[in-house]
């Protein structure tokens, strides 16, 4: 087993060593050395395994194998169309959230019939939009939601094959930005409200209801608060088959927790067995919106050393890389490992702590971090890039967003080229 340095091993949910692992001293992506794309496409750039993705997806699968369901992949936690293609070829389903993920999914050669739509604020024109193309799901958030579905169903002549979003008030995720489940939250519909909904539209004339959906948070790393959700979304099911009202889907949501750096995350089997024992009793068809588990450790973000500085008795690392390249360090505080490309066990590790370029001084990737000695230059590693990265990206102090590169076996891919300095003003009017 090849070392990877400072990354957790041999634990669930972290990169595979086949998909990123050293070789003659060089880290690789699958049959690449990091080195080799950094030189051709340059820093900043993300670098995502294809066989990391496919064993992810089959991981899932394979748990999943007993009960009838479709793995609808969360657009959100990356977008590119080459990854949406690759979820494509692996019979994937989707979860969006706006027309923009729809459009993206349909360009990659997505069937509309294999995807749901979530997200408290459609507009009208994305309704219109997923009932024209014919989308499985549309998961609705609100009482006036709904009334905008109806109406604009009845206006296209298309019935709406609606589910109620509710909320079935857990506690769960990492952080409190990113948990959803909760009475307190935007999300979702208590279960008073959504059955007095589903009752009240039972014979609607452009409504059919076709399910029923919760999505409790991201990032969760226990199983307790999917067991509690799923007790609970398993029992209004019932509920509504008392009175005669029979839903074939059950849209979970997603939330699978990884181990970025020393999270102890759940065991896939563990989370399957309590989503099957609660659910298929039931006889519905199981939608589940994992972004996360199946890209997360896909992919890296490739940096370069710019500078070392020495302030008092800090070392700072000055990378070309930033919280606008990737924001989840600034913004939930998250523990990325950085690692070197090259294998270096030369010289002592010493703690630095690793910056970028913006000027503010949340753009941190990491404080007193163990690294071997690091010169200008050097190629880094951020380990975990593959969810919620580029599609977090932005051009703060007009900075091009970074390159996006697929590697397949012993190649490589440009799926996205680096932004042109000419990019970061396209559109405005001097
Ligand atoms: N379904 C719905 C309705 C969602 O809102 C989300 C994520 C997912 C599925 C996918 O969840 P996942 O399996 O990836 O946990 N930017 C944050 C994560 C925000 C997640 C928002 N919703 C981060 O970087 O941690």
């Amino acid at each position: 087993m090849p070392d990877r340095g400072l990354l957790p091993d041999s634990s669930p949910n972290t990169p595979a060593a086949v998909d990123f692992g050293y070789r003659r001293g060089q880290l690789c992506a699958e049959g690449v050395a990091l080195e080799r794309i950094a030189a051709a496409v340059g820093t900043p750039a993300y670098v995502y395994s294809r066989s990391a993705i496919e064993r992810a997806f089959a991981r899932l699968e394979a748990v999943f194998r007993g009960l009838p369901h479709t793995i609808c992949y969360a657009v959100k936690a990356n977008s590119n169309l080459a990854i949406l293609r690759l979820f494509v070829r692996l019979g994937s389903g989707f979860d969006v959230v706006s027309g923009g993920e729809l459009e993206r999914v349909r360009r990659a050669g997505g069937a509309p019939g294999r995807i749901v739509f979530s997200g408290v604020g459609k507009t009208r024109e994305e309704i219109r939009e997923a009932l024209r193309a014919g989308i499985l799901l549309l998961n609705v958030e609100s009482e006036a939601e709904l009334e905008l579905v109806a109406e604009q169903a009845a206006r296209l002549r298309r019935s709406a094959p609606v589910s109620l979003r509710v909320n079935p008030d857990v506690r769960a995720g990492d952080h409190p930005h990113i948990r959803t489940g909760h009475h307190t939250h935007k999300f979702g519909l208590d279960w008073p409200e959504a059955r007095r909904l589903y009752l009240r539209h039972r014979r609607h004339r452009w409504l059919l209801w076709r399910g029923i959906s919760a999505h409790i948070g991201s990032q969760i790393l226990r199983v307790e608060p999917f067991r509690r959700a799923a007790r609970r979304l398993a029992s209004y099911v019932g509920d509504l088959a008392r009175m005669g009202i029979r839903l074939r889907y059950l849209d979970f949501g997603g939330g699978i927790g990884v181990r970025y750096w020393r999270e102890r995350p759940f065991a896939l089997r563990d989370y399957a067995r309590t989503v099957s024992a609660a659910f298929a009793p039931l006889g519905c068809h199981l939608l589940l919106e994992p972004g996360r588990f199946l890209v997360a450790h896909a992919g890296v973000l490739l940096t370069r050393v710019l500078y070392l500085k020495q302030v008092r008795h800090r070392t700072f690392v000055i990378v070309d890389a930033a919280m606008n390249d990737f924001l989840r360090p600034t913004l939930y505080g998250a523990v990325h490992p950085i690692t070197t490309a090259r294998q270096d066990s030369r010289g002592r590790r010493r703690r630095v702590t690793l910056v970028g370029p913006v000027c503010e001084t949340g753009d941190c990737f990491l404080q007193d971090w163990p690294l071997p000695p690091v010169r200008p230059g050097d190629l880094l590693v951020l380990w975990g890039a593959g969810a919620y990265g580029m599609v977090l990206a932005s051009n703060y102090n007009s900075r091009p967003r970074p390159a996006e590169v697929l590697v397949s076996g012993n190649r490589f891919r440009i799926i996205r080229r680096r932004e042109a300095r000419s990019d970061l003003w396209r559109g405005e009017r001097p």
